[in-house]
């Protein structure tokens, strides 16, 4: 079980972990106009030494140009402008690749929208000193959400729950999307291969984690309920997430099976 201590793996063998290196805080967005200077000015002032990336799907609103604007009074802000809305997997994706082209030794997820505490990142980034991965745990002890209505804190929990069981993982919040991680073990995960698109991108990136056998470490956040903008939360992201889960969980069980009844080898 894991209450935030993080999966066994690395920490039983003991083993040592690199310096972290310079972070970029990747936030992806889709329409975030009212949301994005402030997200960013919270960021540069809890930790100033980070880089922030708005990886913008050429939002109607305009949040793109505001982000240009914002990266043009500092040099820590940079965008990348995406030619149109293809789910937050692949705004992730596309981030993950420019932070690792720059040379970037840790990639941080935030949302737009205030639910992810920019003054909650230093110990993420204190937990990722002695793990591969940080989430950022609604569900563990200490963590908690702020504002949500019981139907989305159902939804939520019973996704996390539903992932832990059908993908066999010793994590609370699987869903979740405020994370650090080390370019090492997004190296290893196989990036290539991902094309979740929505909340089960999270899903999918922490099962991948878990199977290459990285320590995942859960740091207990308060989740703050967004007070402008929408959710981009539909029917679609969820059916997605739940069709990929399902296959994904019995994909591993015939793998588990036939590697039973295979012959053994001799030896
Ligand atoms: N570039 C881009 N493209 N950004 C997107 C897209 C997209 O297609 N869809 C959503 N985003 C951005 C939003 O602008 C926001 O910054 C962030 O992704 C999260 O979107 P929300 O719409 O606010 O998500 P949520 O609050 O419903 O979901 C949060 O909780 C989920 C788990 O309960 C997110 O943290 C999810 O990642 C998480 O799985
Ligand atoms: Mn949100």
């Amino acid at each position: 079980m894991n209450d935030g201590e993080g999966t066994p793996e690395a920490g039983a063998q003991g083993r040592r972990f690199g310096p972290l290196g310079t972070a970029l805080v990747i936030i992806p967005t889709f329409n975030e106009a009212e949301n994005i200077r402030a997200i960013v000015g919270r960021v540069r002032k809890a930790v100033p030494e980070a880089h922030v990336l708005v990886a913008d799907d050429n939002s109607p609103d305009g949040t793109g140009k505001l982000a240009d604007e914002l990266a043009a009074e500092d040099d820590h802000v940079q965008v990348l402008h995406r030619k149109g809305k293809e789910g937050l997997g692949a705004a992730y994706l596309a981030g993950f690749r420019w932070g690792m082209e720059h040379d970037y030794g840790v990639l941080i997820e935030m949302d737009a929208d205030g639910s992810h505490q920019p003054e909650e990142l230093p110990r993420l980034l204190t937990a990722l000193k002695n793990a591969d991965l940080v989430l950022g745990s609604r569900w563990v002890p200490g963590g908690r959400v702020v504002n949500w209505p019981r139907s989305r804190e159902i939804i939520s929990r019973g996704g996390s729950l539903y992932s832990r069981l059908a993908l066999d993982l010793p994590l609370r919040d699987i869903t979740g999307g405020y994370r650090a991680f080390r370019r090492e073990t997004l190296e290893g995960l196989g990036l290539d291969e991902v094309a979740s698109q929505g909340y089960c991108f999270q899903v999918d990136l922490a099962r991948r984690a878990v199977k290459a056998g990285y320590h995942v470490v859960e740091v207990p956040i308060t989740f703050v309920e967004r007070e402008f903008g929408d959710s981009k939360m539909s029917r679609d992201i969820l059916v997605e997430a739940l069709w990929r889960v399902t296959s994904w969980g019995v994909g591993e069980r015939v793998g588990r099976l036939t590697k039973r009844t295979e012959p053994k080898s001799s030896g």
